[in-house]
């Protein structure tokens, strides 16, 4: 298994672009499966994630080709087995998200249900819920959905809680349902949009995306069209992140602020300066930053991905900060990592309490979840000595070139086999 040694004490300076959204193409190389016509997606990231989900949609007949640039065309018309077993399923839950458009294009899915994962038991049932409520007959057996609907009906759903591949889905299936469906207490989250806004591009008729209330029209049937994938808002605030705990005076390239204020205004909190360029964003970063304390909750507060990267931060800032993570249930894995390199923190149920320390030492440390590895990416970057993080197959799921990215920043770091 690879790991990542990191040489820590080297400030970030410099420029790197920012690669397309993980959790926008997810959904996105989805939706291909809506329309019997060729999708062209551009933008897309290199991942260990999109790479597991077209070898899915692949293995349902979607045939996937090069579009001699970095992006993909994706046929659907020869689709002709709609399951997603569960040896796929069990290493992305994202595969739920060919739940609804199986659904919608085939009139039946059978599709493993996602296990639970490191961050929590991570349920489906408002996806489920919703899609029942549409019309579709489910049964779950043996640890799979099976989903059958001769046709899905526009209905009235009211999900239980913000949910964004619940929202996702239903948005999906609802697309060539029969007559209006309505979405409300939606995830607003901008990945959520840039789905939409692919959807629409490809003949849907939705409204209200980016709002906690998306209405959709059902239409016969979608045609073709080009999509390119929105910038990852996650990654663009890790490398913000690893600048400001560094010292750091760096520019990321085609990304922008407007999906990142919350996180933006915690970093200036924080003493850094952050400006906005049109499709750019510099941060400078104080000698030492000050502790911060944040709370995670749907978009547009702040985001629980990035909340292991800011308790990493916090680690060595000047005074306290209480982090509380209300989105999921067990989201503080990477703490008992970053107090093995001399942090200070104290977990109490959905709290964590972090004391800044004058510094942290580098030692050998194990990735839990993707934004876990990121946030120990980040205290390497900063721990005097070396650190070495094992299982960074996390990392690889959400991090395109991770470490070619930071090498160009001037960090000290590389991957060993
Ligand atoms: C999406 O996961 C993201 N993944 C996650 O990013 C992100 O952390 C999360 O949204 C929250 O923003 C993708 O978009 C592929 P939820 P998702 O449904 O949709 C509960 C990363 O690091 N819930 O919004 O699975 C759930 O347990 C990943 O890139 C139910 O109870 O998250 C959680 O407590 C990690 N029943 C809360 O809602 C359901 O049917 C929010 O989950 C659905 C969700």
């Amino acid at each position: 298994m690879d790991k990542l040694l990191i040489q820590g004490g080297f400030p970030l300076s410099g420029e790197v672009s920012i690669s397309g959204a993980k959790n926008a193409a997810l959904p996105i190389l989805c939706a291909s499966l809506l329309s019997a016509e060729a999708l062209h997606i551009t933008n897309l990231p290199h991942l260990n994630d999109v790479a597991t989900m077209l070898r899915l949609i692949g293995q349902m007949g979607v045939e996937v080709t090069m579009d001699g640039n970095s992006g993909l065309i994706l046929d659907s018309r020869g689709v002709n087995s709609p399951t997603a077993s569960y040896d796929m399923v069990k290493t992305m839950r994202a595969s739920i998200l060919v739940l609804g458009p199986l659904l919608a294009r085939c009139g039946e899915a059978k599709v493993s249900l996602p296990g639970g994962c490191a961050i929590g038991a991570r349920p489906v049932d408002q996806h489920i819920k919703g899609l029942q409520a549409m019309g579709a007959e489910i049964r779950v057996e043996n640890g799979y959905i099976l989903a059958k609907a001769s046709r899905l009906k526009g209905a009235r759903i009211v999900t239980d809680m913000v949910t964004v591949t619940g929202t996702e889905n239903l948005m999906m299936a609802a697309v060539l349902a029969e007559g209006e469906t309505v979405i409300e207490n939606a995830a607003c989250e901008p990945e959520v949009v840039d789905l939409a806004n692919c959807l629409i591009s490809m003949g849907a008729r939705i409204s209200g995306a980016g709002t906690g209330s998306i209405r959709v029209q059902g239409v016969e049937r979608l045609h073709g069209a080009t999509h390119a994938v929105m910038p990852d808002r996650i990654e663009t605030g890790t490398y913000l992140c690893a600048a400001a705990v560094t010292r750091g005076n760096i520019r990321l390239l085609n990304t922008s602020v407007g999906y990142l204020d919350s996180v933006v205004q915690k970093l200036r909190e924080a003493g850094c300066d952050v400006a906005a360029e049109q499709g750019a964003i510099t941060l400078k970063a104080p000698q030492r930053l000050k502790a911060v304390s944040i709370r995670t909750e749907p978009y547009p507060a702040f985001p629980t991905d990035m909340q292991a990267q800011f308790m990493a931060i916090n680690c060595v800032a000047e005074g306290s900060a209480v982090i509380r993570e209300t989105i999921f249930e067990n989201r503080f894995m990477h703490a008992v990592e970053l107090i093995r390199l001399g942090a200070d923190i104290k977990i109490d149920a959905n709290n964590a309490l972090v004391t800044g320390v004058p510094h942290l030492d580098g030692a050998t440390v194990m990735a839990t979840d993707l934004r876990a590895s990121a946030s120990l990416v980040i205290a390497g970057l900063v721990a005097q000595g070396e650190t070495l993080i094992e299982r960074i197959y996390h990392l690889d799921r959400g991090y395109e070139r991770i470490e070619e990215k930071l090498t160009r920043l001037g960090a000290n770091v590389r991957r060993v086999r």
